[in-house]
């Protein structure tokens, strides 16, 4: 396996069965994690981007049985942001040195494509890169989110086992979401997607093949968090993602991807105080503060024991500037596209 790894460093190419056999033993975990923050230094460098999120509208239409924002879900308080707070919000992130806004929501129908085309418009202005985050559209949406100035979509594969997809995600299709993630690419967005770690009846050959979806969509980011039991969820009693698994889930797809952007995930933090360091230390290069301001964020459960519910934009600023630092990181100034730096 070792061989395996060092290959996997100069090829990135690693089969289904090498990938199943680091994700089964801990075995080789200190030279996985090694390899991966030594590509990640000699592909994208030693500065983290940071990405402010906007968690805009906490109402969802779809009703994904893991997760916090399901229709079905009465324990939690709906909000949606005005217009005037999100402009709000965007020039607060473009204040304290953000280069990217990331506009985050439930899949809400509220949001028209006139709505959002004006609220990206606006954003523009304050000279920020746009990601979008907002769940299943039609192709022609994706469209006028483009035209409109959005640079790049974040639409996680959450699992690329269908049956397991469509059982947690009962009325959604996954052919449809591989459908979502094709439009995006062919309009010309930086594409981001991702999965779930731990959710039942998931198992390590999928989540190999979720690595391999990754490197074959040859997504430019890619974001790995547990998954975390929510009480107020069908799933509440299931077992739960382990930081440990996302963390290699994570590093292997760095080994595969060198020069993407990978986050350092809140929902790895939630497991684990040191977790965003760690990751940064073992692949990752991104990390995305949340901007969003008093209350919204504590609504914006998507899982319980999330991190900074109770903190101001300008504390996570600071707090997250002081880690970076402290482990001999610095943080980018520019808007951190992907740096197309390796002929793949
Ligand atoms: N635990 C961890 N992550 C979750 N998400 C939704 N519910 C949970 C949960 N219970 C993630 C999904 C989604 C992203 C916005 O949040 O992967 O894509
Ligand atoms: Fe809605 Fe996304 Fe939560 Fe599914 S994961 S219920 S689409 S917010
Ligand atoms: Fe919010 Fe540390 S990043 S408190």
């Amino acid at each position: 396996m070792l061989t395996a790894i060092q290959q996997a460093a100069a090829t990135h190419l690693l089969t289904k069965e090498e990938i199943v056999r680091l994700l089964q033993t801990t075995e080789f975990d200190g030279p996985l994690f090694e390899a991966a923050n030594a590509l990640r230094e000699k592909y994208v460098g030693n500065l983290v981007h940071l990405r402010g999120l906007i968690e805009f509208s906490n109402i969802c239409k779809q009703n994904c049985l893991y997760c916090g924002l399901r229709r079905e879900n009465l324990n939690v308080q709906r909000y949606r942001l005005t217009t005037e707070e999100i402009l709000d919000f965007a020039a607060k992130a473009r204040s304290y040195g953000y280069r990217t806004v990331v506009l985050q929501s439930g899949e809400d129908d509220y949001f028209t494509v006139d709505k959002l085309q004006y609220i990206i418009r606006k954003i523009k202005e304050l000279d920020l890169a746009i990601t979008l985050s907002v769940g299943e559209k039609s192709t022609d949406e994706y469209r006028a989110y483009k035209e409109a100035g959005a640079d790049r979509y974040l639409l996680r594969i959450e699992t690329t086992d269908q049956a397991l997809y469509e059982r947690l995600d009962p009325g959604m299709s996954f052919v449809n979401r591989i459908r979502c993630l094709k439009d995006l690419r062919e309009l010309g967005y930086e594409l981001g997607t991702g999965c779930l770690v731990g959710l039942p009846g998931q198992t390590l050959e999928s989540l190999a093949d979720d690595i391999l979806f990754f490197k074959e969509l040859n997504a430019d980011m890619v974001g790995i968090g547990p998954f975390i039991p929510n009480p107020d969820t069908p799933l509440a009693a299931a077992a739960g993602g382990s930081f440990e698994l996302s963390l290699k889930v994570m590093a292997i797809t760095r080994l595969l991807l060198p020069d993407i952007n990978i986050p350092a995930t809140t929902a790895m933090e939630t497991l684990n105080r040191q977790g965003r360091v760690v990751a940064l230390q073992s692949g990752a290069n991104v990390v995305m503060p949340n901007v969003t301001e008093g209350d919204y964020r504590k609504f914006y459960a998507l899982y319980p024991g999330k991190i900074c519910i109770n903190d101001t934009p300008a504390h996570c600023r600071g707090c997250i500037t002081g880690k970076i630092t402290a482990i001999g990181r610095s943080i980018s100034e520019d808007y951190g596209f992907r740096n197309k730096c390796c002929p793949l």
